[in-house]
């Protein structure tokens, strides 16, 4: 029998803003929880409050700064959370020798030190609640290492981790950890040349509110692991086991990731 309440619940929701994280707003507003927004733009954090039904608060901060975590934690400290959502994230594409300094610090911090920080900071709060929930958006790219997706598939992978660890650690105790991984979805965070490069291979991309439904269900399932989409997610798991096979599947694609890819940065002189 399903015991979740979500009307018990006040979530810390990060990337309010973004595509996903929108979507996650509108779900979970509906079902009743109370939603702390975060995300850098305060004009976008007030206009998605006035859609929402029921009431929340909006912190505007930059995680990937240590005061923007301190920011957000002093606003959840009065207000008892039961849930956390790592979900802001960011990427960038093109071979590993364009990236510069800034790029790679900046997605690894984001994507990867932030919920880090925000969990380690929240969870003296988490615990204060009978049950407690982290969810951590990783990406099918936190399974298979992408041409292309360096900085970004080191991010996922590393979240992956953390969170998988954390699940076991924390396995007696009120705390649950669990893992998202969507497929390509239609949001901001996918240029123009990785959605057409999604097109050229045959990659499916889902709607946002898709992968909120299953952000739904996934909670009120308790389910430690969501990954998103066929195939992916059969190739996921191909990669783990016999991760040969996927080499060879993604050699044959390589000029075209490059084709299309090669287009989004200048080469770094290193
Ligand atoms: N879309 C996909 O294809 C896809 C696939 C798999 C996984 N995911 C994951 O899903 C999550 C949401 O992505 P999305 O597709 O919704 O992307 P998006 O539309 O670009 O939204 C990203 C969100 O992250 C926030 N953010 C970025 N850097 C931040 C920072 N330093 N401090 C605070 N907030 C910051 C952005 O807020 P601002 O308003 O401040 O910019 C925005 O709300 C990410 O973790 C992403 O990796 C996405």
């Amino acid at each position: 029998m399903n015991t979740f309440v979500w009307k018990r619940q006040v979530c810390l929701l990060t990337g309010a803003t973004g595509g996903i994280g929108e979507a996650f707003a509108v779900a979970l507003a509906e079902k009743g929880v109370s939603l702390i927004l975060t995300g850098r733009n305060h004009e976008k954090l007030s206009s998605l409050l006035s859609r929402l039904p029921g009431n929340h608060t909006l912190v505007c901060a930059d995680i990937a700064q240590q005061e923007g975590i301190e920011k957000v934690i002093s606003v959840c400290r009065a207000k008892a959370p039961t849930m956390l959502i790592n979900n802001a994230g960011v990427s960038e594409t093109g071979g590993f020798t364009q990236s510069s300094a800034s790029d790679i610090s900046k997605v690894i911090t984001t994507n990867l030190v932030a919920p880090m920080m925000l969990t380690q900071r929240l969870l003296p709060l988490l615990r204060h609640a009978k049950e407690a929930y982290v969810i951590n958006v990783g990406s099918t790219f936190g399974s298979i290492g992408f041409p292309c997706h360096s900085l970004y598939c080191a991010s996922k992978f590393g979240l992956r981790g953390w969170t998988e660890s954390l699940m076991r650690e924390y396995a007696n105790s009120g705390v649950k950890f669990l893992y998202l991984a969507p497929r390509a979805t239609r949001t901001n965070i996918n240029s123009s040349a990785v959605v057409e490069m999604n097109k050229a291979l045959g990659n499916q991309m889902d709607e946002p509110a898709e992968v909120a439904q299953a952000l739904v269900t996934q909670i009120e399932h308790g389910q430690p692991r969501r990954f998103l989409g066929f195939p992916e997610k059969l190739f996921a798991r191909i990669n783990g086991v016999f991760p040969g096979l996927v080499d060879r599947a993604l050699i044959k694609k390589l000029p075209t990731i490059q084709h299309f890819m090669s287009s989004t940065k200048k080469e770094t002189m290193l």
